[in-house]
């Protein structure tokens, strides 16, 4: 069995965008750090995929992040192939400066929903992440650059515990008013539920954001990704972030594990009869070369049941 059968849903997106996080969410995490031609070859694959948004690194502090300190390397070198983004993640104005060094068209700012989580990623308090990204943001729009919001912590913070709705509607509209065109919504360490799902994003929508600025970021910790992306898609989310294989985490938030796996992700759509561009056997081909270059094995149900490490 190579493919679902196809049964297609009601009330669901014809078409969904997966905004892959692989190279830079994935690679963020791994002990090691990933050589540079490993990683320009992870995103070539994953463009010949038909992945069409590709997330290829961080502009962030290099002793913050070391997995991802060749970033004006790699976008130096990077062949963009036509019709695929490459956005990458900037956190304040010194990261601007790198990222438009290197030709980018895309960026994302990374915000957090709790104070505990700002200072800890950011090393800023909740209030003073506005004030770093509002210059990022301003500049990088009169540059003509997309820019993207992400907001961490949404569903739940390994410091402060539960976090209010309106805490992170708060946030993310600070974001929008600041002019992100996009919010991400990131369930960092994977404990959020589809009626949790639901409730925020309807929140959201009852505080005037359009269902179609959202976005959907969820780790996989408690194996609730899949199931929070159908409640996402039946809320009319079209934006998915996944991770090819399922890598991923957060150095900054121990308890995150890798991302939804785009294998995953993949499969489902293919079920519901959702378009979304991607040949799910050269992704699978591409995670197990991937796995190959980590040293250790997806985590990906799909990759492992389709590359033959599994057996039934
Ligand atoms: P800081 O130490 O407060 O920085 O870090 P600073 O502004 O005080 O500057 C100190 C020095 O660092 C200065 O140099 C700056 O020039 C330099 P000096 O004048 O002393 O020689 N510096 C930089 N150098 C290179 N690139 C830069 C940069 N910025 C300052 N961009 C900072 C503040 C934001 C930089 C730091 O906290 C940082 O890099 N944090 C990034 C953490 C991170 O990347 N976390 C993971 C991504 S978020 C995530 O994974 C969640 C997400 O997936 C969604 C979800 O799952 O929820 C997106
Ligand atoms: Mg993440």
């Amino acid at each position: 069995m190579r493919a679902p059968q196809r049964v297609a849903g009601t009330g669901l997106p014809g078409l969904v965008t997966i905004w892959e996080v692989g190279a830079r969410d994935g690679l963020q995490n791994e002990a090691t750090t990933v050589p540079v031609e490993v990683k320009l070859e992870f995103l070539d694959r994953l463009a010949g995929a038909g992945l069409r948004v590709l997330e290829a690194t961080s502009f962030v502090h290099p002793r913050w992040v070391p997995q991802l300190a060749d970033a004006d390397e790699l976008l130096t070198r990077l062949g963009r192939r036509p019709g695929v983004r490459y956005p990458v993640l900037v956190p304040n104005e010194r990261g601007l400066d790198r990222a438009l060094s290197t030709g980018v068209e895309h960026i994302a700012i990374f915000a957090a929903a709790t104070e505990t989580f700002a200072r800890r990623n950011l090393n800023r308090s909740l209030d003073e992440q506005f004030t770093m990204f509002e210059p990022v943001v301003t500049r990088a729009r009169a540059e003509g650059l997309a820019v993207r919001g992400y907001v961490s912590m949404c569903f739940g913070d390994p410091w402060e515990g539960n976090v209010p709705l309106d805490q992170v509607v708060s946030v993310g509209r600070r974001l929008l008013d600041m002019g992100c065109q996009q919010l991400s919504l990131g369930d960092t360490i994977g404990v959020g539920t589809p009626g949790h799902v639901r409730s925020l994003l309807s929140s959201f929508t009852t505080a005037g954001v359009n269902v179609d600025t959202l976005a959907v970021h969820f780790h996989d910790t408690y194996g609730q990704a899949l199931s929070n992306t159908l409640a996402a898609l039946e809320s009319g989310v079209t934006t998915v972030d996944s991770s090819a294989g399922g890598l991923g985490g957060c150095p900054y938030a121990r308890s995150a594990t890798g991302n939804l796996a785009t294998e995953d992700l993949v499969w489902m759509l293919d079920g519901l009869g959702i378009e979304h561009g991607v040949d799910l056997e050269a992704l699978v081909a591409t995670s197990t070369w991937m796995a190959g270059q980590l040293g250790r094995p997806s985590p990906s149900r799909v990759v492992r049941a389709l590359s033959g490490t599994e057996s039934g």
